[in-house]
């Protein structure tokens, strides 16, 4: 029988409150997202799988195209009577909207949806607590839009929540590149590195959590630079060598980058660093040079291509991904064809294709000669067609190779284990879940337009590992 502990009552946790986050957008976001709930933690909030009944709802938005807003709205609106209910059983769910449409638009959400209590922008969320604090008391919205002075990062706790065998870390936000569609630099403000320490310090502590993969975010993640420890600037290249040197750690990626940061030593790096994952997101969008110059992208198409010839050079197995839009203000057929031959030349494993969509306030916005919704479709179609061709014969040309799987989970029917090749594809195998967090040398026997079947040939590959997943087991 159990005798109640006289002590309990000093180490009594607040009581526990549910936090439903949704997360809408890139990596960067879901970095953010997993760091909010890092920050709420010590008040006493706890994940949540459905914002029905919960103490507290985020929605950490994206702006980067269209139907944003919508989007939020809509979500609101489903929100409303989730929110109601609980008022009416005597409770409060603290409604945030968070994220780049917060910063774009913070006073016009909390003029149309009267029921979100806190707005706050990307760079805000250390102050969460704070912020929670003051929303609580007050009767309409509280909005906090700064790009205040003291930098979050400095500000986040250490004590995270494990994210598992492969991990995001983000060393770079913002952008001063100001492409002529994008919004970013105005949700996300100006260029910021994390110190070389704080980066290291923070990949040590996934690796000893179980992290087997880390993939390097930012914004403009390749114009990363910082002190490094030995008091000298470092650049990308530099601190992925002082990652590849962490032990456990079996793979490093990063995005997304910017063609004008691929400097002399990352691209080295490629060559040089075994743990540095032979797969790049190098985004062009367009193939045109007349276009490229429109976009403000500060290069031109050969220039990229010789980019390219020199990572492949420096690690021939270096299979590239990328970002296009189509029917960017004043885009010609000429300018589209060009595009359609800079994707043949390349030839990509992957690539993310857009139809151009105005965003406010980006010069490219009010440009004269926006394109006609029908051709930037057709477009957008034609791009699309041929990009999930090169994928395909991409993931063909796998069909029979070995290669190093690392395995992340259980698969989707039970016998399977899922992973990630070195490019990145999502991979499925027979075998037990005690595979999860190894890496292992695998034979390639199908390929499928979005995934590889494999085969598992040896044993794990690298330092004894952990195992997630025998550890939940375990708990
Ligand atoms: N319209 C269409 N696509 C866009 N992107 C960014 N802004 C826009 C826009 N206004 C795309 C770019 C970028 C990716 C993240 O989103 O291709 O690389
Ligand atoms: Fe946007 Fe261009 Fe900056 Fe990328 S480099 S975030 S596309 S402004």
């Amino acid at each position: 029988m159990s005798v109640p502990d006289p002590r309990a009552a000093d180490r009594a946790t607040p009581p526990r409150k549910r936090l439903y986050i949704r997360t809408w957008g890139c990596q960067m976001n879901v970095y953010d997202s997993a760091r909010m709930a890092d920050v709420l933690a010590p008040l006493g909030y706890a994940p949540a799988e459905a914002p029905d009944g919960a103490d507290m709802v985020v929605l950490n938005t994206c702006h980067i195209r269209e139907k944003a807003s919508e989007k939020l709205f809509s979500e609101l609106g489903r929100l409303r009577p989730l929110k109601q209910a609980k008022e009416r059983e005597g409770g409060r769910m603290i409604l945030a909207v968070a994220g780049c449409v917060a910063q774009a638009e913070g006073a016009e959400i909390a003029a149309r949806a009267p029921h979100v209590d806190l707005v706050l922008g990307p760079q805000t969320y250390h102050r969460l607590p704070e912020l929670v604090a003051r929303a609580s008391r007050a009767a309409g919205a509280v909005i906090d839009t700064d790009f205040p002075a003291d930098q979050k990062f400095d500000h986040l706790p250490e004590a995270a929540a494990p994210q598992g065998v492969t991990a995001f870390l983000t060393i770079q936000e913002g952008c001063d590149k100001f492409c002529s569609f994008c919004v970013v630099p105005y949700t996300r403000g100006a260029e910021y590195s994390r110190p070389a320490a704080a980066v290291l310090e923070e990949a040590r502590r996934l690796v000893a959590q179980g992290a087997r993969e880390v993939t390097l975010l930012g914004q403009n993640v390749n114009a990363w630079h910082g002190e490094g420890p030995d008091g000298r600037v470092w650049g990308l290249g530099r601190l992925i060598r002082e990652l590849a040197g962490l032990d456990g750690l079996a793979r490093i990626r990063y995005t997304t980058s910017h063609p004008r940061d691929m400097d002399d030593d990352l691209i080295a790096a490629h060559g040089e660093v075994p743990a540095l994952m032979p797969f790049l997101h190098l985004p062009v969008q367009s193939g045109s040079d007349r276009m490229l110059a429109a976009m403000n992208r500060g290069h031109g198409a050969a220039e990229y291509l010789r980019i390219v010839d020199r990572l492949r050079a420096a690690r021939p197995d270096l299979a590239l991904s990328s970002d296009f839009i189509a029917g960017h203000p004043g885009e010609t057929e000429a300018d589209h064809v060009a595009t359609l031959d800079l994707i043949r030349q390349v030839g990509f494993a992957l690539a993310f294709s857009f139809k151009y969509s105005a965003r406010p306030g980006t010069p490219a916005s009010g440009a004269p000669f926006q394109v006609a919704e029908r051709d930037r479709d057709r477009r957008l179609q034609e791009i699309q067609a041929l990009l999930r061709e090169q994928q395909a014969a991409f993931n063909r040309s796998r069909t029979g190779m070995q290669c190093d799987i690392l395995f992340t989970g259980p698969g989707r029917h039970p016998g399977q284990v899922a992973g990630r090749s070195p490019w990145l594809q999502p991979v499925f195998a027979e075998g037990p879940t005690t595979l999860v967090g190894q890496v292992h040398r695998c034979t390639v026997t199908a390929a499928h337009p979005n995934s590889l079947a494999v085969q598992v040939d040896g044993s794990a590959i690298g330092p004894p590992d952990r195992n997630p997943e025998q550890e939940k087991a375990a708990a």
